[in-house]
């Protein structure tokens, strides 16, 4: 709830402080090359990397990606694995080089599931990304859900502050994002529309873009489109223009 949604210039361009990103389609992406499905998340999280550098890049502040969902357990061991395999890869190579990339890369989700050794690499990242501050942030929600996210954030209200009343900033404090600005701009690739309990909490005012490409194939060019297509939208807020 922390943004207002106001863009900030950035390179004499308008550019969104927050996007945030469902990256969809890796499966048919390499299903249409004969491919395992895995394959198509390997290319995914290498286009990950080349996404954030390039918003980094532009400007911007934060990136949020959907990498894992509450709901992906369900997908077959053999693609969890794959999926949780990328991200350890993912975190050890940002162990290595957060601070010369000047990325920050932040975990968001319910990590306490997860496996011993991914959350003792989270708390690495977390360590030297709180040792960076001011820097381009990459948020990669894994094990994430949005009503998880506003339930634990309720709960952990509670404990902090039994018997009081709960507010609107009150559970913002506690969410997952706290902190972070609301993303101006939520893009989904991969052709379907719909929000998949991604951001539900922090996303009430974001503008959305959906696009057919695949994940794997959505290239710088194509975040410039969907920035171009954010400059003119007219974001009210649920008031009127004066
Ligand atoms: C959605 O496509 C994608 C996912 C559920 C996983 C995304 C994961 C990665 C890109 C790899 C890990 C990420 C990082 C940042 C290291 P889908 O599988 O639902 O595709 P489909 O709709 O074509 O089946």
């Amino acid at each position: 709830m922390a943004g207002t949604g106001k863009t900030e210039m950035a390179g004499g361009q308008m550019i969104p402080r927050h996007i945030a990103i469902i990256m969809d389609g890796n499966g048919r992406w390499a299903q249409k090359r004969g491919m395992p499905r895995t394959a198509g998340h390997g290319v995914g999280a290498e286009n990950f990397r080349k996404i954030a550098t390039y918003c980094k890049d532009l400007g911007m502040d934060y990136l949020t990606v959907y990498a894992f969902s509450t709901e992906n357990w369900k997908r077959s061991r053999d693609e969890v694995g794959a999926i949780m395999g990328l991200l350890k890869k993912y975190l050890l190579e940002s162990i290595e080089k957060m601070e010369r990339d000047r990325i920050r890369l932040k975990i968001i989700g319910d990590t306490s599931v997860l496996d011993p050794e991914l959350q003792a690499l989270i708390q690495k990242t977390d360590a030297i990304a709180a040792s960076l501050p001011g820097c381009f942030q990459a948020n990669v929600c894994v094990n994430y859900g949005g009503r998880d996210e506003i339930a634990r954030a309720a709960e952990r209200f509670r404990l902090a502050h039994p018997g009081q009343p709960i507010t609107q900033d009150g559970l913002n404090e506690c969410m997952d994002m706290a902190g972070i600005p609301d993303p101006e701009l939520i893009i989904r690739t991969g052709g379907e529309y719909r929000v998949s309990n991604f951001l539900l909490w922090e996303g009430a005012y974001s503008e959305f873009y959906f696009t057919d490409v695949l994940w794997p194939d959505f290239s710088e060019k194509e975040i410039d489109r969907a920035i171009e297509s954010f400059r003119h939208r007219d974001r009210r807020f649920g008031g009127v223009k004066s």
